[in-house]
């Protein structure tokens, strides 16, 4: 804590809100070495004026009293909403891990406990606060408490309930919002664009567009990002928002579906101390017009600590508090550890439950206090646990079968599973990839300067090939490496766009934001006309400098062809990208598919040749299609020659013909983006249902 310096004679002009003098009843001034001090007092500092303003207000008047909350978020529209209280009981959560060597036969899997029995309550109208030191457990449990811990890693128990009854985890996740502990968004996306979407999606159906254009706005300037509105969010490569701009706007990504729980992890953590209570001061408003405000917290600032009501102190993983945020101090001198004098009591309680690592000696010492802590906080709980027994709020009973119709009431959100229509979602989400499509600029500009470089180098190499009938191995090479290259060009740009998409997506997909069709139809168009354009140009140059045949429906035929094969193979590499995780196993599995889909193509080795029970594979290629098709196009018509001359013999293409040819290349295209589709919704992320 640092003093604040003032002349011994100045106690007379104490600090001043409004021309008032505010009293300092527990600032008395003390001398230092001769100079005097006046201690910053954290209760009555005027150095927020916001903040002393919002405390002459007398909130135990009513929690949704409107008038008594001046300019805020709420919007006559969106009210009125019914409240939200949570309670849980002895939450353990475990997770498995791995050590041990390389080989499977020296792993050893163990169980690490993560949090080891906490138990608490969050009510409407208050702030809840979840602090403790880094690794203790914070984000853990706000995770488990949003209803979003991943299915599979991690064992849990314990009893969590909502206005008194289990949840229904669909309906709850959809009135909860859940701001991370990392931000995930579109770089290229502005601040104001990110938090239209979720307002578009997410407000109900029936609002009218301008309502929810006002409530952007509201949320812009509630938390003070009017400035940097029309800036894109940027990230680490190209610079944006700054890290707290960027936290604030996660926070306005929840707060615009004016959610009845709000549940935040470290949404000061990157804010200087100004910004940071200003956010907080926001959720505390929040909270006293009902809403329930869960939130972890990292060193809060003295005034910060002032605005919560309860907090909840972990101490790796055991609980070691929980209660009134205000009695804390006294609880833990009771206990024999006294607060000094003119201490943020944040600091001092993270001080005291945090373990030190300095030394062998400090160590057991604090793990000594830390277990001491926990015991005496063990005794407490028989208190606790008679409290929230009682249930917080009968009023409201989220059960699956009632849940669509009680959404209504608990918030803004509609009835439906997702707020707005289908095809309301697919136009949204047409203009969003639309909009980062063009604005990937380093992306697009690489395919467009590979696409000139190759088409001009490749029309070098094979110039006037095709005019010279006599040399038909050429030909047939060039068109054989077309494809190659339009194909494995196409795949790279998509394996990197959508591996980095996928986290903004699945965070999206967890609230409900939109369905995966109108997500995955959106992609496939914008891909689909990004691409006809870049074949397209590729086709112009390089078609008429390598001399193919010089008819218009030879060269739409040759278009054509090349653009459904450049599709394929980015449906075959979302197939890759959609069935693993990791994105360099997504480009490796990608270019295996596509290596093997040209090694089937006819042009390398006949199916004569092949094993027998290899020789399938080539109907499942869409090399063999695309390159028997354009082989046709350009060959089709020329007079039959003997066949060890004729290409379409010498390069086993099949007899199907352009239409059949291109039929199947469809029909490929859509069994692959059919097949990627599956894998998305398959590998969409799961949570954990037990609680
Ligand atoms: N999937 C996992 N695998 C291994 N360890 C895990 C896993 N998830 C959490 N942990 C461990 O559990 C502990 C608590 O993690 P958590 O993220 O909840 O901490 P925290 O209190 O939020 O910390 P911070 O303040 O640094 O964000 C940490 O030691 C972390 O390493
Ligand atoms: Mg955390």
């Amino acid at each position: 804590m640092i003093p604040v310096e003032s002349a011994p004679d100045e106690e007379a002009s104490l600090p001043k809100a409004n021309g008032q003098v505010l009293s300092l009843p527990d600032s008395k001034p003390y001398d230092v070495g001769g100079v005097r001090f006046v201690p910053f007092d954290p209760v009555t500092s005027t150095i927020d004026d916001d903040f002393a303003e919002f405390r002459r207000y007398d909130w135990s008047r009513s929690l949704v009293d409107q008038a008594s909350i001046g300019p805020m978020l709420t919007d006559k529209a969106l009210a009125p909403f019914k409240t939200v209280s949570m309670s849980w009981r002895d939450i353990r959560v475990s997770v498995q891990t791995q050590t041990g060597g390389v080989l499977p036969c020296t792993k050893k899997v163990e169980l690490k406990p993560i949090l080891r029995g906490v138990t608490g309550c969050a009510q409407p109208g208050r702030m809840l606060a979840i602090m403790g030191g880094s690794g203790a457990g914070k984000s853990t449990l706000l995770t488990l408490l949003a209803g979003r811990m991943p299915a599979g890693e991690y064992e849990i128990s314990g009893e969590l309930l909502v206005n008194g009854h289990g949840r229904h985890l669909n309906t709850f996740r959809r009135i909860a919002g859940f701001v991370e502990q990392e931000d995930r968004m579109f770089a290229e996306l502005t601040v104001r664009e990110q938090l239209e979407i979720s307002a578009r999606c997410r407000l109900p159906a029936s609002m009218p567009l301008e309502q929810k254009m006002r409530r952007v706005d509201q949320v812009i300037y509630e938390l003070g990002l009017s400035k940097v509105a029309d800036t894109k969010v940027g990230s680490f490569e190209s610079r944006g928002i700054s890290g707290g701009e960027r936290k604030r706007v996660s926070i306005g990504i929840e707060l615009v579906t004016n959610p009845p729980l709000l549940l935040l992890d470290e949404p000061t953590s990157g804010l200087d101390s100004f910004h940071a209570q200003a956010v907080m001061l926001t959720m505390l408003r929040l909270a006293r017009e009902g809403r329930t405000i869960i939130a972890t917290i990292h060193q809060p600032r003295s005034q910060i600590f002032q605005m919560f009501d309860d907090l909840l102190l972990l101490s790796e993983g055991y609980q070691v508090y929980l209660g009134s945020a205000k009695e804390m101090v006294g609880y833990f001198s009771q206990l024999g550890y006294p607060c000094p004098a003119y201490y943020n009591p944040a600091d001092f309680a993270l001080d005291l439950i945090s373990l030190s690592t300095h030394s062998k000696m400090l160590e057991e010492q604090t793990r000594d206090r830390v277990a001491y802590l926990e015991a005496s906080f063990s005794r407490h709980r028989k208190e606790m646990d008679a409290k929230l027994d009682e249930p917080l709020d009968d009023a409201m009973v989220v059960k699956p079968k009632e849940a669509p119709r009680l959404l209504s009431f608990l918030t803004c959100i509609g009835e439906r599973k997702y707020s707005a229509r289908w095809v309301e979602q697919f136009v949204i989400l047409l203009r969003r990839a639309w909009s980062l499509k063009l604005r990937n600029r380093a992306i697009i500009q690489a395919r467009v300067t590979l696409n000139v470089i190759y088409s001009i180098a490749l029309g070098l190499i094979w110039l006037n090939a095709g005019r010279n009938t006599l040399d038909d191995r050429a030909v047939a090479g060039v068109i054989f490496y077309l494809l190659v290259n339009q194909s494995f060009g196409a795949s790279s740009a998509i394996v990197m766009t959508y591996l980095s998409e996928r986290r903004v997506v699945v965070r999206e997909r967890s609230s409900r934001t939109y369905r995966m069709s109108a997500y995955f139809l959106a992609k496939s168009v914008t891909e689909v006309v990004l691409l006809v354009a870049l074949v397209l140009f590729f086709s112009c140059i390089t078609y008429w400098m390598v001399g193919f045949q010089p008819h218009a429906a030879s060269f739409f035929i040759f278009t054509v062809t090349l653009t459904l094969a450049a599709h394929a193979a980015e449906s075959l590499t979302l197939v890759a990208s959609t069935s693993v995780r990791c994105e360099h196993t997504a480009s490796m599995l990608a270019s295996v598919l596509l290596t093997f889909s040209s090694l089937f193509a006819g042009f390398l080795i006949a199916p004569s040749i092949m094993p027998v029970w290899l020789r399938w594979i080539r109907y499942i290629s869409f090399m063999f299609y695309a390159f028997a098709a354009l082989m046709t196009d350009q060959f089709g018509s020329l007079p039959t020659l003997s066949s060890s001359q004729d290409p379409m013999q010498v390069y086993n293409v099949n007899s199907l013909g352009i239409g059949a040819n291109i039929g199947f290349l469809i029909l490929l295209a859509v069994v692959y983006r059919s097949i990627a589709y599956v894998g998305l919704l398959l590998n969409k992320q799961r949570f954990q249902k037990s609680l």
